[in-house]
C-alpha cells in the first residue's frame, strides 16, 4: 500500500508537461481491436494503471502489445477471443469499450460489467440502446453482458442523455455496420474527437464529432495506423488548480488551450491570471481570490472531474462559493476529508456550499476516487503541516508520476509504501 506525505506551503515554479488524455487513451485501445489488417503504433500514451489494466485485458483476449516508453503498439489482427472477463475488466470503466469494438470486429462479445469510480450510479442502458438499435441481441446474465448480432445495419439513434461512453461505444460498433448511422444528442468531449479522428485514421468515415451529431458511413474494414494520443485536458486543469492555490508561477506545456477555456475562464474569474502561448498555458497567482459559483456541464462546459480539484482551491477563497455537480449525484465523497483538513463546506443534494477559511490544517485524508486524490493532492499542498494521503491506487489509475510532476514544481512530497 502506498501513502502520498506532503507538506504544505510551498509556492509552485517552473514547467510541467501533460501526458497524453486518460480518457481518450483508455477509449483508443480498445478501438484497436478494430484493425483487422496491420497494427496500430499509438503515441503520447500515459503511464497510468488504467491503460496497465487495459493492457493485460487486451493481452487476455490476443491482442499482441509492445511498449516504447510513450508509445504502445497493439497488433488486434489475431484476437483469439471474445470473452473479457478478468478481474481487470471488473475493475476498471472504460472496459466496457470492449463491447462494442468486439461487437463492431466479430458481431459478438461477452464482456463482464465494468467497475470505475464511486461516483454515483453508473447505468449503460444507452450503450444497450445503440447496440439493439443497430441490429444486436443484448443481454446481462451472471454480471456480464453478451452481445450477438447475425448483421449490423446502420440506423438513427438519439441518447437520451448526452454520455461519454454512450456515444464512443456505439460509434466503435457503427464504424463496421452496413450503411449509415446517425448519432444525435452525442458528448462533445475532446476525447470523442480524438477516437472518431483515430478511427478516420484506420480507414472508418466519421463526420460530426465534436457536434452534437455524429454521422457514420460503415466500412467493410479497418487497417492499423500511426495516431497519438491528444494532451489530457484533466491533468492540465489539476496543475493550474494547483498553481492557483499554491501560489507561484508555473506554465503548462503540451496543452490544448481551447480544451482548457472552461477552467481558465473560472480561474479568471476568481481574479488569478491565465495566459495562453501556443501549446500552453502559464497560470500566476499570488494566493488571493475570490470565491465563484461553479456548475458542472458536459463539454463545453466545467468538466465533472475537475470539480473536486476545483473544489479544494475554493476552500482558501475568500467568501462564499456555490458548486452544483449536474452529471453525478456522488461526486462530493472528498468533502468529509477536507472537513478533517478544517474546511467549512455544507453538502446539500448535488450543490456544495464552501465558506472561505484563511488555511487548511495537515491531517491523515483519504483518496476516495481517482479525482478525489487530486482534491487531496491540492488540498495537502496549500496546508500547514504534513498531509498523509491514503488511497493512493486510485490517483494511479488516472495521474503520471504525480509526485515527482509536483516535485519539479517546488512541492514536498513523497511517497511511502507500508
Ligand atoms: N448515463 C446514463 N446512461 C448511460 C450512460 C450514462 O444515464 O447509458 C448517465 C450517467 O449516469 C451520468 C451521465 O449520463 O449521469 C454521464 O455519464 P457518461 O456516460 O458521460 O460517463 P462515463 O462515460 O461513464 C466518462 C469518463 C468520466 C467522466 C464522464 C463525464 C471515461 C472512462 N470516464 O464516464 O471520467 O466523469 O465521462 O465526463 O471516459 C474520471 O476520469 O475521473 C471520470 C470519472
Amino acid at each position: 500500500m502506498s501513502i502520498l506525505k506532503i507538506k504544505g506551503g510551498n509556492p509552485l515554479f517552473g514547467k510541467v508537461e501533460i501526458s497524453g488524455a486518460k480518457n481518450a487513451a483508455v477509449a483508443i485501445l480498445p478501438a484497436a481491436i478494430l484493425a483487422s489488417k496491420n497494427h496500430c503504433t499509438i503515441d503520447n500514451i500515459p503511464n497510468i494503471e488504467d491503460i496497465h489494466c487495459l493492457e493485460r485485458i487486451l493481452e487476455g483476449i490476443g491482442c499482441k502489445l509492445e511498449r516504447n516508453e510513450n508509445s504502445l503498439i497493439v497488433d488486434s489482427t489475431n484476437i483469439s477471443s471474445i470473452n473479457a472477463n478478468t478481474e481487470d475488466v471488473r475493475k476498471m470503466r472504460a472496459s466496457y469499450y470492449l463491447i462494442g469494438a468486439l461487437l463492431g470486429r466479430f458481431k459478438k462479445a461477452r464482456v463482464e460489467l465494468p467497475g470505475g469510480c464511486p461516483i454515483g450510479v453508473r447505468p449503460i442502458d444507452q450503450h444497450i440502446k445503440g447496440f439493439e438499435a443497430l441490429g444486436a441481441h443484448v443481454t446481462i446474465e451472471h454480471g456480464a453482458v453478451t452481445v450477438e448480432a447475425d448483421r449490423l445495419i446502420g440506423t438513427n439513434i438519439f441518447f437520451d442523455v448526452v454520455s461519454v461512453g454512450a456515444t464512443i461505444n456505439v460509434m466503435l460498433a457503427a464504424t463496421l455496420a452496413e450503411g449509415n448511422t446517425i448519432l444525435e444528442n452525442v458528448a462533445k468531449e475532446p476525447h470523442i474527437v480524438d477516437v472518431a479522428n483515430f478511427l478516420n485514421s484506420m480507414g472508418a468515415n466519421i463526420k460530426g464529432a465534436g457536434t452534437d451529431i455524429i454521422r457514420i458511413t460503415g466500412v467493410k474494414e479497418l487497417k492499423g495506423c500511426n495516431y497519438s494520443v491528444i494532451p489530457d485536458q484533466i491533468e492540465a486543469g489539476t496543475y493550474m488548480i494547483a498553481t492557483a492555490a499554491c501560489g507561484g508561477e508555473v506554465t503548462i506545456n503540451n496543452v490544448i488551450p481551447k480544451h482548457l477555456e472552461s477552467i481558465s475562464a473560472k480561474l479568471i474569474e476568481m481574479g488569478i491570471n491565465v495566459t495562453e502561448d501556443g501549446d500552453s498555458v502559464t497560470v500566476k497567482s499570488n494566493k488571493e481570490f475570490k470565491g465563484i459559483t461553479l456548475k458542472t456541464q458536459p463539454y463545453p462546459g466545467f468538466p465533472t472531474d475537475v470539480q473536486q480539484p476545483m473544489s479544494s482551491l475554493l476552500t482558501v477563497a475568500s467568501g462564499r462559493s456555490i458548486i452544483n455537480e449536474n452529471i453525478w449525484e456522488s461526486r462530493f465523497k472528498h468533502v468529509d476529508e477536507l472537513k478533517k483538513m478544517g474546511a467549512n463546506i455544507k453538502v446539500e443534494g448535488r450543490t456544495a456550499i464552501l465558506d472561505g477559511v484563511d488555511a487548511l490544517t495537515g491531517a491523515v485524508v483519504k483518496a476516495t476516487d481517482l479525482r478525489a486524490g487530486a482534491a487531496m493532492v491540492i488540498a495537502g499542498l496549500i496546508a500547514t503541516g504534513e498531509t498523509r494521503i491514503l488511497g493512493v491506487e486510485h490517483i494511479d489509475r488516472g495521474y503520471p508520476n504525480i509526485e515527482e510532476k509536483f516535485k519539479s514544481l517546488g512541492a514536498e512530497i513523497s511517497r511511502e509504501e507500508k
